[in-house]
C-alpha cells in the first residue's frame, strides 16, 4: 500500500526498537524468575493528579453537555482561567480571546505549529538533543531542520553564535525548551531572553516548549512569557501532564503572539474539536484549586534523584545532578564505551541483564549519542533496587 515519503521519514527507529526489546523482555521474564521489567524509559509519571481535578471531571462527565463537540468558542472558561494563571504566575496580562489556545497536549501543539507557520523547504532551528516530536513536526511540514548543539562542557547552555548572521536570517522558526528534556537542565531566563532577541532581530518565530516550567528543582525555570519580547516573536507551550500528573488526559495550552495563536487555531480547526468540557473543567480546577501541586510533588522527585544518583555514583558511575525533576541524563559509563557499546547497545544490554529499561540518548539526536535517559517515574524503593542491579551489572562489565 502507498505510504507517503513524509511518513516513512518519521522517527529515528530507536524508540520502536526499544519498545520491541521491552516487550521481548516482558515475555521472557514472565514466570521465569528474572527481575520484572522496570520501565524508566518514558516520562509518564506514577504520581497522582490532584484529587480535586479528578472529582470535578467525574461530576462534569455526567452532564450530557460534556459529550458534545467543543468548538473553539466553548473553550472560553478554560482560556480565561489560563489568562488568570499567567497573571499570577508570571505577572503578565494576556488576552484570553486572542492570545490563549487550548491544546490536546503540548506535543500536539508543537507538532502542529510548523504546519501553521512554515512553507515546505523553510529552515527551522532545533536544539540537539531535542524532544523527538519537535523534529517530527518539522518533517510533517516538509521543513528543513538545523541544529544547535548543547554541550555538557558548557552546562548545556545554547551558544547562539554557532550560527552566522546569514544562517540566522535563513531561519523561519526556532523551537527551544528550558527546562530541557532530555538533559534535565533547567536553564536560565537570560538564555530565553537572548533567543527572543535573536528571533526579533532575524525575523523568525520562537516557539518555547515549557511543560516542565513548574518542575525546576533548583531555582526558577525560565519562561518566554517573562521576556519583554514575547509578543513580537513568540508562542509558549504549557501542559498539565507534568506538573499536575494528568498526561493521559491530554490537556495543555499555548500562550503567544496573536497572529501565531490565530494561525495555529485555524490549523487545528481542520484536525480536532478540543477535549471535552468535562476534562477542561478538571484542568481549570487544577489551576485554580491545586496551583501548588507541582510544588508538592517536587520533593518526591528530588529525593528520587538524590537516592538514584548516590547509588550510581557509589558504583563509580558519574552522575550529573539534574536541576529539574523527572529525568537523569546519564553518560554511558566509560567501561561500556571502552567495551565498544554505543548508547543503544548499552541500553539493550542493560535491559537484558537487569530488566531496567532506559532510553538510548541517540533517540534525541546526534548529540544524545553517549547518553541514556532515565525517568524517575517509579516509587523510590523500586528505583533504588533498579539502580543497585545497574551498579552490580556495571561492576561485572
Ligand atoms: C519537551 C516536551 N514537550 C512536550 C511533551 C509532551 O507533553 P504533553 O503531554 O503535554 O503532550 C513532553 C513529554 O515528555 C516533553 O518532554
Amino acid at each position: 500500500m502507498r505510504i507517503s515519503e513524509r511518513v516513512q521519514g518519521l522517527g529515528s527507529g530507536v524508540f520502536a526498537r526499544n519498545d520491541q526489546r521491552k516487550l521481548a523482555y516482558r515475555l521472557r521474564s514472565a514466570g521465569s524468575g528474572l527481575e520484572p521489567l522496570l520501565d524508566l524509559s518514558l516520562g509518564s509519571t506514577d504520581l497522582l493528579p490532584p484529587p480535586v481535578a479528578l472529582e470535578v471531571m467525574r461530576q462534569q462527565l455526567l452532564d450530557p453537555a460534556s459529550a458534545a463537540y467543543c468548538l473553539h468558542g466553548a473553550t472560553a472558561p478554560f482560556r480565561e482561567a489560563v489568562a488568570s494563571w499567567a497573571k499570577r504566575r508570571f505577572g503578565v496580562q494576556v488576552d484570553p480571546q486572542r492570545e490563549v489556545l487550548f491544546l490536546v497536549g503540548s506535543q500536539e501543539g508543537t507538532a502542529h505549529l510548523p504546519l501553521a507557520v512554515l512553507n515546505p523547504g523553510d529552515q527551522a532551528l532545533l536544539l540537539d538533543p531535542f524532544y523527538p516530536s519537535h523534529l517530527g513536526g518539522l518533517q510533517l511540514a516538509s521543513a528543513q531542520p538545523r541544529f544547535l548543539r548543547l554541550r555538557a562542557e558548557q552546562d548545556f547552555c545554547p551558544d547562539f553564535d554557532q550560527l552566522s548572521p546569514s544562517q540566522w536570517d535563513a531561519l523561519k522558526l526556532m523551537v527551544l525548551g528550558f527546562p530541557h528534556n532530555p538533559t534535565a537542565t533547567t536553564g536560565e531566563q537570560a538564555w530565553v531572553d537572548a533567543a527572543a532577541e535573536r528571533a526579533v532581530r532575524h525575523g523568525l518565530v520562537f516557539a518555547h516548549d515549557n511543560p516542565y516550567v513548574d518542575l525546576a528543582l533548583d531555582g526558577e525555570a525560565p519562561a518566554l512569557l517573562r521576556s519583554p519580547l514575547w509578543r513580537q516573536c513568540g508562542i509558549e507551550f504549557f501542559s498539565f501532564s507534568k506538573g499536575w500528573c494528568l498526561g493521559g488526559y491530554r490537556l495543555a495550552f499555548a500562550i503567544g503572539a496573536e497572529p501565531l495563536i490565530t494561525a495555529l487555531r485555524q490549523l487545528k480547526g481542520v484536525v480536532d474539536f478540543n477535549q471535552s468540557t468535562a476534562l477542561q473543567a478538571g484542568a481549570i480546577a487544577a489551576l485554580e484549586q491545586a496551583p501548588d501541586w507541582p510544588d508538592r510533588i517536587k520533593p518526591i522527585y528530588r529525593e528520587r534523584r538524590d537516592r538514584m544518583a548516590s547509588v550510581l555514583q557509589a558504583a563509580g558511575w558519574p552522575v550529573r545532578l539534574p536541576s529539574m525533576a523527572l529525568y537523569l541524563w546519564l553518560q554511558v559509563p566509560e567501561r561500556a564505551r571502552l567495551a565498544g557499546l554505543d548508547s543503544e547497545q548499552f541500553c539493550a544490554q542493560l535491559l537484558d541483564a537487569t530488566g531496567v529499561c532506559l532510553t538510548p540518548g541517540h533517540g534525541f539526536g546526534d548529540a544524545g549519542e553517549g547518553y541514556a535517559r532515565l525517568a524517575l517515574v517509579h516509587p523510590i524503593e523500586e528505583l533504588e533496587a533498579g539502580a543497585q542491579r545497574m551498579a552490580a551489572w556495571l561492576a561485572q562489565l
